[in-house]
């Protein structure tokens, strides 16, 4: 072989090579990295807006951090968490993680995690036990401020309409669920010392849209024009009461007024046109401070036991059109 060939044989091995290296380099980029991180979640169900606004953010997050995320819903049923929890125990995901729908009855599957040497994150609501070890944190809302800042809206409303006596309806949450305890345990602390303000009745909504309904038909038919005021545990009932308030003749954030909790963008509509007085914000947008301390978790960081998201109130005591785009 002359040089003017050997060095054009050179040149094209040369290229070969490079495009097999570069062939191989990308066959590796493509390959799915291990996941850091297999994270076990239970969702209670998929009663409200809020919850479903919660899910979508948990599965959207989980995607951004590279958290392989096994999710299952429970359908509003503790048995159906416990059953997952023992699934996710089962497989040895390196993180459980769980919205209990209600406080009590954890202590045996969250042993199960913990002999299992598997850390559980409390996401959204709080259980009721004697060991504290049992979960690792809570993420989530501040129920108890929640129901104290609707009460002292209602304060602040009821002086300056100059009201003497204040007669209210509650539709609660479902009942011994975290956000049901607290909202009302804030809401009474706040409004107990007023003499004008009297809970003429309190019914339990499950936090459905058309249990809010049932609830509200009932109570206008047994007060009527006796109702001043509606403090529902959450818009997804606050929206089933409102046609039933205005069907009985009642004209709802004037002829009674209507306060709730969410802030989801249909009751944020809703309290634009007038219909509703106060919506104190609970946010589902809990999915970052999810993938951030189940991270830490697997890596043997500390982690604070209680993360609270920032939430404001929303009523008709501000400009309203300056409440951006809620996202659920
Ligand atoms: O636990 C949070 C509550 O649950 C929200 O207020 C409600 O809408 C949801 O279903």
């Amino acid at each position: 072989m002359d040089h003017k060939h050997h060095s054009l044989a050179v040149k094209i091995i040369c290229i070969l090579l490079m495009s097999c290296l570069a062939a191989g380099c990308s066959k590796a980029a493509e390959q799915p990295e291990e996941p850091e991180l297999i994270l076990g979640f239970s969702q209670l169900g998929s009663e409200s807006a809020w919850r479903i606004g919660n899910t979508r953010d948990i599965e959207d997050k989980a995607e951004k951090y590279g958290v392989s995320l096994m999710l299952e819903n429970a359908n509003q049923k503790q048995e159906n968490q416990i059953a997952a929890i023992r699934r996710f125990i089962a497989y040895n995901v390196d993180v459980i993680a769980f919205s209990p729908i209600v406080e009590e009855g954890w202590d045996n599957v969250l042993t199960e995690a913990k002999n299992a040497g598997i850390p559980v994150i409390l996401v959204d609501r709080d259980i009721n036990t004697k060991d504290e070890d049992l979960t690792t944190c809570l993420i989530g809302a501040d129920f108890y401020s929640e129901g104290v800042a609707a009460g002292e809206y209602l304060i602040r409303k009821a002086d300056k309409l100059g009201m003497e006596h204040v007669n209210i309806v509650e539709i609660t949450g479902t009942e011994d669920s975290t956000p049901m305890r607290q909202r009302q345990a804030g809401f009474m602390d706040t409004i107990r010392n007023d003499e004008r303000m009297e809970i003429i009745e309190s019914v339990n909504g499950d936090f459905l849209k058309s249990r809010g309904a049932e609830c509200m038909r009932e109570l206008l038919d047994k007060h009527g024009d006796d109702i001043d005021v509606l403090f529902s545990h959450n818009d997804e009932m606050t929206l089933g009461a409102l046609p039933e308030i205005e069907a009985a003749g009642y004209e709802p954030g004037k002829d009674i007024m209507i306060i709730s909790i969410d802030g989801g963008q249909e009751a944020i509509d809703v309290l634009k046109e007038g219909k509703i007085n106060c919506v104190v914000e609970c946010t589902p947008m809990l999915g970052s401070a999810l993938m951030e301390t189940a991270l830490k978790l697997k890596s043997g960081e500390q982690v604070d036991r209680l993360i609270h998201p920032e939430e404001e109130v929303f009523s008709d005591e501000m400009d309203l059109s300056s409440i951006a785009p809620r996202g659920y």
